[in-house]
């Protein structure tokens, strides 16, 4: 910097016929040059962060193992998250002190996980995991949600169909969960729904529901569809949280949905459910290391038993419709894979 400064000052002066620069003349031109660069520097920063590229989540992977090295720094924190809590997505966590709170959506094969995580377990013998199921109350009841997972040892994992919530338990709560495309997601919740599967029987068997989707969704009347639109409306809903105004789909529930899915540790996708147990025994080495091996060896008979009896391939105007009926839901769906493909990219997976 000194040089350059020095050889500016050189150049400035060869047009007066003096060629030599004193000290405090290269001095005040640094200070000035200093000066400039600062203001390119925090110009940038404050202007909009589309530059900002991957540095605040820069994963090193050393020799198939996450390292602990981040790259964080305060400088590329952006201004309008300063009140949120910390991102947590991607952000690997060592030792086991801690709850897994996994809010499984229906329908995204919540049960393989659960059996890759069942299996996991039953191969560690230290400090393996409570796997406990929440209850159905306190899905959508936020005190009692948070009375049940204060109430867990450490560590745990909790799962079931219940809202995101803020927790203010004493111990640390990792978040995970599973998306899945969303009108793959509202057809296939029809059908098990309709007919069950081999570990779970149907629920609305005796409510005269049409045999096929297809022709659901013609019978606006029929208390099908209203299931239907229901379907359509669960995975914002359990991002969105505990409000009341989360049962509706609008900017506000996709808002709060995208902001919530910034505390997960891992949201992976049903269509890389084998990507997902990856990046879960990368993040959580220490608790989940194996656990996509475990999902390989016992794959073959979760499949079978969770195989919805009766699917029908929908027909394309179906699929039409459904998916002009969920631009919101494709538009936090995208958001979530996009996400997940940065994350696969810095852990190097694929
Ligand atoms: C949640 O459950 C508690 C305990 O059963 C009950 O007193 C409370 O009214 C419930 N809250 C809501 C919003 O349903
Ligand atoms: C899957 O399960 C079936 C029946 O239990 C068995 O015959 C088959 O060999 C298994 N396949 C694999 C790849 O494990």
């Amino acid at each position: 910097m000194v040089c350059a400064t020095y050889f500016i000052c050189i150049t400035m002066k060869a047009g007066t016929g003096r060629t030599s620069c004193s000290m405090p003349q290269i001095f005040r031109l640094l200070a000035i040059l200093l000066a400039i660069v600062s203001f390119f520097l925090l110009s940038m920063l404050s202007s909009n962060d589309s530059w900002k590229i991957n540095i605040h989540r820069g994963l090193r992977i050393d020799k198939g193992r996450v390292s602990k090295s981040r790259l964080r720094s305060k400088l590329f924190v952006n201004k309008e998250d300063e009140d949120l809590p910390e991102e947590t997505f991607g952000k690997p966590i060592f030792g086991s002190d801690f709850i897994v709170f996994y809010n499984a959506i229906p329908k995204t094969g919540s049960r393989s996980l659960d059996s890759a995580i069942l299996q996991n377990i039953a191969t560690r013998t230290r400090r393996p995991l409570h796997f406990q199921l929440i209850p159905a109350l306190a899905f959508e009841n936020e005190t009692l949600l948070k009375q049940f997972v204060a109430l867990q040892k450490v560590p745990s994992f909790v799962r079931g169909h219940a809202m995101f919530s803020e927790f203010d338990s004493p111990s640390k709560v990792v978040y995970i969960n599973v998306v899945r495309d969303p009108v793959e997601r509202v057809i296939s919740n029809y059908y098990f729904d309709l007919f069950g599967d081999d570990e779970a029987k149907a629920t609305h068997a005796e409510e005269n529901w049409p045999d096929t989707i297809d022709e659901c969704i013609k019978l606006t009347s029929n208390k099908c569809y209203e299931a239907v639109r229901y379907y359509q409306a669960v995975t914002l809903r359990q991002f969105c949280g505990m409000d009341e105004k989360c049962g509706t789909v609008n900017r506000w529930t996709l808002q709060k949905a995208k902001k919530n899915a910034k505390r997960y540790t891992v949201i992976g996708l049903t269509s890389e459910l084998g990507n997902t147990l990856k990046v879960i025994g990368m993040l959580m080495p220490d608790t989940f290391g194996g656990i996509y091996h475990q999902y390989i060896l016992h794959q073959n008979v979760t499949k079978t038993l969770t195989k919805t009896n009766v699917k029908h391939k929908p027909k394309p105007e179906t699929v039409k419709i459904l998916r002009q009926q969920m631009l919101l839901q494709y538009e936090f769906y995208d958001f979530i894979s996009r996400r997940f493909e940065t994350l696969k990219t810095d852990l190097r997976l694929e």
